[in-house]
């Protein structure tokens, strides 16, 4: 059984002048990449994300600076600090995901399977318990 913290490591590029990381599709990234967004400027005190998404598959990379990605498959809560712009966090569907402690200069890139849907997103705690169903349930009680 595979954790909910999987980490993917980016092959350094760099040499004597500086680093570099190349991130490719269906290569250092398990997907294929329909889209990228990155947050940065977050507010101190601010924290973000609070939803599942039901399809999409993603992986978040600070780039620059830090934060803190807590993640929740209806069994287990666990987190992780992304302070490395050389390794992501691999983030799959149905599950949810909430992000915290922004530093300053954080920007924080992902690189997502899917163009934005609105419809994919399950933004109510409740509904994404639902929809995991007996399952969830189930296994938490082994
Ligand atoms: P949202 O995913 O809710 O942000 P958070 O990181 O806090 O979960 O996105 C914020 C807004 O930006 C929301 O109105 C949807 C919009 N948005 C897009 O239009 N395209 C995108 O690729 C993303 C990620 C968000």
């Amino acid at each position: 059984m595979t954790g909910l913290v999987e980490w993917v490591d980016f092959p350094p590029l760099g040499d004597e002048r500086g680093s570099l990381v190349a991130l490719e599709g269906q290569k250092t990234v398990p997907f294929a990449i329909r889209r990228v967004y990155y947050l940065f400027g977050t507010k101190e005190g601010v924290s973000r994300g609070f939803h599942a998404h039901r399809n999409l598959l993603q992986v978040a990379v600070c780039v620059t600076g830090s934060c803190r990605i807590v993640l929740d498959d209806g069994r287990s809560r666990e987190e992780a600090v992304l302070d490395s712009p050389t390794r992501g966090l691999f983030i799959r569907n149905m599950v949810w995901r909430e992000m915290h402690d922004f530093t300053p200069d954080c920007v924080l890139l992902v690189l997502a399977s899917e163009h934005y849907d609105e419809a994919d997103y399950i933004r109510d705690y409740g509904q994404f318990r639902s929809e995991l169903g007996g399952d969830a349930y189930a296994q938490a009680r082994r």
